[in-house]
Formats: C-alpha cells, sequence, structure tokens
C-alpha cells in the first residue's frame, strides 16, 4: 500500500520543507504526483488531490473529522514560490477537488494540495496541461485527436449489443445547474449519426445493436452542460474493441508442438523448447498460466534445476484471443534427457491442456569427410567431362578399334567410299589430290571415284547407281554450285540418299570444303540432307594434318578400318540398330518424289 508513496516521491527530496504560510508548523513533502492531468483549452477539467487516492491513507471523511482543511496553492511555470489559489465561479473548490469550469491556459503549472491541522500536514503537488486550440489538428480524414483527451478503453464482443457511456457524465450532472448534460458522439471525426442505424444515440449514451469489427476504434464524446448561464463542456475518448463472443468455446488449447511432431535436438549443445498455446478471449476473468514440467514435475523442484529456464511472450492477438509463446531453455542436453517427459501446460478459468514435447536425437553427419567425398566426386565428374569434350573423337576411335564391328566381312560390297563431287570445281582438286590420297594411301580405304573407275562406254546413270550401290559411305563434297552445274553429283546423291533410305547400308556423309553462300544449298533435297547427316568441315590449313579434327571426324564416320581379328555378331547388332535409326531418320527424307523429279529437271537443264 505504502509502495505508492514511494514511488510518488521518486527523485523528490524527503526534506521537510517549511511552507510560504506563516504557520510554523512542518509539512510532508511528497513530491509531484504522476496523476498528471491534461485539458484542452477551454473546457472544463477538476484536479483531485492525489494525497486522497489512497483512501486508507488519508481518507477525507476521516480527515475532516479530525480536523483538518484542505488548502490549495499553484505554483506556475517558472515560479519557485507557490501562490494561494483566488478562488471564483470559474475556480471552485468541491471537496478534495479543484475544478476548473473552463481552464485557460495560464492556468497551466503546478497545484499544490496541503493537508493540515493545528499539528500534523503534508502536501502533494499535482501537474495540469492546458493545451491550445490551435495547436490540435483535426479535419477530415487526418482526423487526429487531441492528446489531451483522457482516453478509456471498451471492450464488445462481436455480435452482441451493447451501450457506450460517456465517461464522467455524473460529474457533468453533479455541475450542471439547468437540466441534465448534453452529449454528442464522434466517430473518425463526423459526428453522429454514423452510416447506418446499427449504432445509435439513446439519451446520452451510444447503443451497438449488433457489434461487428469495423466498428472497432475511437469514439469520442463531448459533454455539454449549464452552469451559472455559462454552456460548459468536455471531451472523453473511449478505445472500443472487439472480442469474440461469450459462446465459443473458451478452453486453453496447445497449437504447437502437434500431437504428431517431433523435435530434433543435439546432445550437448544448449536446445530450445517451444511451446504456443491459445487463450481465448474471457471476459473478467483473466487467468493464463502457461508452465513446463519435467518427468510431472515444475522446473523448480527439479534437482537439476539450473539447466532450466523459461520465458513466455505473447505473439499474437486476435479478437482478445491471445497466442503465447513459451521456451524452455535447456543448458547442456544430454543423452538422458532424451528419456524424460518434457510437458508443456496450459490453463485458463474454464479448462487445461498438457502436451509432452516428442524429442529424438539428431543422427550427426560427418560434415567434413563427407563434403571432401562430394568435392572428389565433383570434381571427378567435372574432369571426365572435360576430358570426354575435348577427346571424344580419339576416345570414340580407340572404342571403335577394340569394339567397332568390322562390316566389310558382311556386306559384299567392293568400294569403302564413293566420293561425289562437282566436276570442274575448286572442289575437284581437293578430292582428287588430298581426299583420295589420304583415304587410299595413309587411311588404306578402297575408294571409288566415277571418272576413274567408271568404264568407258556404260549407261552412266546406270554405272552410277551400281558403283553408289557397291559402296559402304558416299561422301558427298557440297560445293556452291551443287544442284544445277553437275548432272552427275547430282545424281550419285540421288542414288546415295535413295540407297541409304531404301536398304540402309550406305551412309552418306556430307563434307564443307569451302564456306557456302548463305541461301545454299539451293536444292530443298540437300537443304534436308544437311539437317539429318554427318557434315564434315575442312578447316583450310589446320586440317591438313592427318590427326586434326577433320580426319578423325571423318574417321570416326567411315567403316572401321583395323588389322585384328572380326568381333562376333553381338557388336555387329549395335551397329545395325544405329543404322536402322538412321535409315528411318532420312526415309522422311525422300518421301516427297515430286519434288525431287522437279529439282532434276533443272539441273538437266543445266547439263
Ligand atoms: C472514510 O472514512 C469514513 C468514516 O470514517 C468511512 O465511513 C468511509 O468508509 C471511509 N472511506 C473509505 C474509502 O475508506
Ligand atoms: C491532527 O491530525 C492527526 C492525525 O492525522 C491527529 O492524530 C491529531 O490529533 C490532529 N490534531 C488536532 C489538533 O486535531
Ligand atoms: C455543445 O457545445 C458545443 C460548443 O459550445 C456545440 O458545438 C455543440 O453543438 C453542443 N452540443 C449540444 C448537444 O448542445
Ligand atoms: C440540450 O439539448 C436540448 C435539446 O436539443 C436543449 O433544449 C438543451 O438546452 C441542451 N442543454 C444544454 C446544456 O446545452
Ligand atoms: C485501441 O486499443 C487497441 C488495443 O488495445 C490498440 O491496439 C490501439 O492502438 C488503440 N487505439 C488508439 C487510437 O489508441
Ligand atoms: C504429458 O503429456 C502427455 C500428453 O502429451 C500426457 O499423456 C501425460 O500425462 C503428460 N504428463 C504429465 C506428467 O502431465
Amino acid at each position: 500500500m505504502f509502495s505508492f508513496f514511494w514511488v510518488l516521491m521518486g527523485g523528490a527530496s524527503l526534506a521537510v520543507s517549511q511552507t510560504s504560510d506563516q504557520s510554523e508548523s512542518w509539512c510532508y513533502d511528497w513530491g509531484e504526483s504522476s496523476e498528471a492531468v491534461s485539458v484542452l483549452e477551454g473546457e472544463v477539467c477538476w484536479l483531485s488531490c492525489p494525497l486522497f487516492s489512497h483512501p486508507s491513507v488519508y481518507n477525507y471523511t476521516s480527515t475532516q473529522s479530525a480536523g483538518h482543511a484542505l488548502f490549495w496553492y499553484r505554483l506556475p511555470h517558472g515560479h519557485a514560490l507557490e501562490e494561494p489559489l483566488l478562488l471564483s465561479s470559474r475556480l471552485s473548490k468541491d471537496r478534495e477537488r479543484l475544478w476548473l469550469q473552463p481552464a485557460e491556459v495560464m492556468d497551466g503549472g503546478n497545484y499544490i494540495c496541503m493537508l493540515r491541522n493545528k499539528s500534523s500536514c503534508s502536501k502533494i503537488s499535482i501537474r495540469l496541461t492546458v493545451t491550445r486550440r490551435d495547436n490540435v489538428v483535426v479535419h477530415g480524414d487526418r482526423c487526429q485527436l487531441p492528446v489531451a483527451v483522457a482516453t478509456t478503453k471498451a471492450i464488445i464482443p462481436l455480435q452482441v449489443s451493447d451501450t457506450l457511456e460517456c465517461p464522467d457524465l455524473q460529474e457533468a450532472a453533479k455541475m450542471s445547474d439547468v437540466g441534465p448534460p448534453n452529449v454528442t458522439w464522434y466517430q473518425r471525426c463526423r459526428r453522429y449519426p454514423f452510416g447506418n442505424s446499427d449504432r445509435q444515440q439513446q439519451g446520452t449514451s451510444l447503443r451497438f445493436h449488433t457489434m461487428v469489427a469495423s466498428y472497432q476504434g475511437l469514439y469520442v464524446c463531448t459533454i455539454n452542460y449549464s452552469r451559472n448561464g455559462r454552456t460548459l463542456s468536455f471531451t472523453r475518448s473511449i478505445n472500443v474493441t472487439a472480442v469474440y463472443p461469450p459462446w465459443v468455446p473458451k478452453e486453453p488449447s496447445i497449437l504447437f508442438p502437434a500431437l504428431e511432431h517431433v523435435s530434433i535436438v543435439r546432445a550437448g549443445s544448449e536446445v530450445r523448447l517451444l511451446c504456443r498455446g491459445l487463450f481465448p478471449f474471457i471476459l473478467r476473468k483473466p487467468l493464463k498460466d502457461m508452465w513446463w514440467t519435467v518427468d510431472g514435475k515444475m522446473l523448480e523442484h527439479l534437482t537439476d534445476h539450473h539447466r532450466f529456464s523459461h520465458t513466455v511472450s505473447e505473439v499474437h492477438e486476435d479478437f482478445g484471443d491471445l497466442t503465447l509463446e513459451s521456451v524452455l531453455l535447456v543448458q547442456d542436453f544430454l543423452s538422458a534427457d532424451l528419456s524424460r517427459e518434457f510437458n508443456c501446460s496450459v490453463r485458463n478459468d474454464r479448462g487445461f491442456e498438457t502436451r509432452r514435447v516428442q524429442l529424438q536425437e539428431e543422427v550427426l553427419l560427418p560434415s567434413v569427410e563427407l563434403g571432401c567425398i562430394l568435392g572428389v566426386t565433383l570434381l571427378l565428374m567435372f574432369s571426365l567431362f572435360i576430358i570426354y569434350h575435348v577427346f571424344w573423337l580419339e576416345i570414340l576411335l580407340i572404342y571403335r578399334s577394340w569394339f567397332g564391328t568390322d562390316e566389310t566381312h558382311t556386306d559384299h560390297k567392293d568400294y569403302d567410299v564413293y566420293i561425289s563431287y562437282v566436276r570442274n570445281s575448286e572442289e575437284e582438286n581437293f578430292v582428287l589430290f588430298t581426299l583420295r590420297r589420304v583415304l587410299e594411301n595413309e587411311l588404306r580405304y578402297s575408294v571409288c571415284i566415277f571418272d576413274r573407275d567408271s568404264l568407258p562406254g556404260g549407261t552412266i546413270t546406270d554405272e552410277t547407281l551400281s558403283f553408289v550401290s557397291r559402296s559402304r559411305r558416299l561422301l558427298v563434297v557440297l560445293s556452291g554450285d551443287y544442284g544445277c552445274r553437275g548432272s552427275q553429283a547430282l545424281l550419285e546423291l540421288q542414288a546415295g540418299i535413295d540407297s541409304m533410305a531404301r536398304v540402309g547400308n550406305l551412309r552418306v556423309i556430307l563434307i564443307q570444303y569451302r564456306q557456302t553462300p548463305r541461301n545454299w544449298p539451293p536444292l530443298r533435297e540437300l537443304r534436308r540432307a544437311r539437317l539429318a547427316l554427318v557434315l564434315i568441315r575442312w578447316k583450310g590449313a589446320e586440317s591438313e594434318q592427318l590427326t586434326s579434327r577433320f580426319w578423325k571426324r571423318l574417321r570416326v564416320e567411315l567403316p572401321v578400318r583395323r588389322g585384328g581379328a572380326m568381333r562376333k555378331a553381338d557388336q555387329l547388332d549395335s551397329e545395325n540398330q544405329l543404322s536402322l535409326k538412321e535409315t528411318s531418320e532420312q526415309k522422311s527424307l525422300v518421301t516427297t518424289s515430286g519434288e525431287r523429279e522437279h529439282e532434276h529437271e533443272c539441273s538437266l537443264i543445266q547439263s
């Protein structure tokens, strides 16, 4: 009880000072009260002597009967000496109160009330702040309530009807000398009535027929009354909040951990166990209890209680329903703690719930070792990837030389390679002096070149078809003026593509000796062929070495040339599958025979 006064004294000196009154008695100075009053200029207010805030210490009725008198003094801002008050109809005393009807700006300052009889005296001061009206901004949507207006709180359950009364209406009624006071209600700076008739002013009070969430907020009421022919007023505000109605379940519940939830903990470290409880709103029943037990014992009753501590904090509020979170902190979690029963419990006036926190030890992976293995694996994979990309031709050639099938033993063909090219072009030199030489002399393939190998006197067409069908590969050396100049070259290409599509034992390989013009090739057939067939580019001097990419790629495409024994039929199968697949792709190239004939005409005309 007395603590209030110790708080009051705060930093103020305990010294017993002599009052400015001529009295010789000493007076206990309680310093300045924390119950400061603030008022808007021109409004009514009153100061209650704070000595009577605790009636068991100072009871107004009993002090009067003990011969005490109550005096008021004023200590204006910046003044050292208190001055007696001149009481008037504006400034009047009523029991333990000093009324200002209304307050003026110059009234601001400290007021001292002194309680004294012949042998004892005590005094306390209280601060009054008067806010100038022109410092107050209240307009439009940026509506702002002056801080000088005292605010109270009201709680109205959703879907319930309730009534708001303007605070301190009784005080105004006591002071009014002409009839009862009048009340004006405002919400968001809008004067009553508010939109619909759901909220209705009945006399001085405001009736909510059905509370909804959107009716929450600050309500302001101004009380008018008459006294001595003057209209006096003061303003109060009420912060209205909605809560869940009384008919929804009010038992507390544990939101976390869920029934099936398992917390992973690491032995040897500090472990935080979380519990979240929901406490539904209950009017005037504020009991909310949340605690932890270990093996059914409260934390403070544990032999090792120094290892445990817990905190509770509010995390969420929803129409009065509070969500509280409690964290149990366990220092140096032991493996033995895993088998202990950690329970979180919640309780209010309506119920109780408890839940055990399921614990499981974290499976520790040797992270460093794991990281190393992973790193090495990734590095290895990366290196292989790089090696494959740089040396894939070499790898393919080595693979073929070991496991490839020598087709020359199984197909009854006479030539490995038939070279098709445009006569009298730059490519002709390349074919005769480079391609042929290397293929025949260095790589030891049997090469067929029509102009060299055909016997004079035969039909060109028949002989071409025969040569092409007797070859394993058709090398088509592309040329800028392929289709429309050399009908022989075109014939060879068509024979090759036909044979590839029909029989499937011939492969067509395109070789590009020079960079071809942009809209090249002119033949639709060739254009399609280029998309589906292998194209190997000659890169000038760079390709002259037998170890260059050009020759390696060509060797990969050509039949396996190997001195060793022939492999068995199982490898043959895989090669067959390959050529079958290609065949089906290439079939689609030659189905449109109509176009082909049309283009054939072109070359015939040319020749
Ligand atoms: C103050 O004292 C009077 C008379 O002694 C008593 O009737 C009254 O209940 C007291 N008031 C309080 C609030 O204690
Ligand atoms: C003054 O008040 C005190 C109690 O506060 C009382 O004990 C004392 O008798 C009173 N003195 C006189 C002269 O009435
Ligand atoms: C109360 O007084 C104010 C200012 O004097 C006036 O604007 C308001 O209309 C009055 N309210 C009532 C209900 O008389
Ligand atoms: C209250 O309002 C009534 C009717 O509007 C009016 O007759 C009366 O004088 C008002 N009283 C005060 C104190 O303003
Ligand atoms: C009204 O009360 C609610 C909850 O108590 C609070 O969050 C809000 O800030 C208050 N509004 C005003 C204007 O004081
Ligand atoms: C702990 O909670 C479980 C429910 O999760 C309950 O069955 C058990 O009785 C509780 N233990 C104690 C000591 O309250």
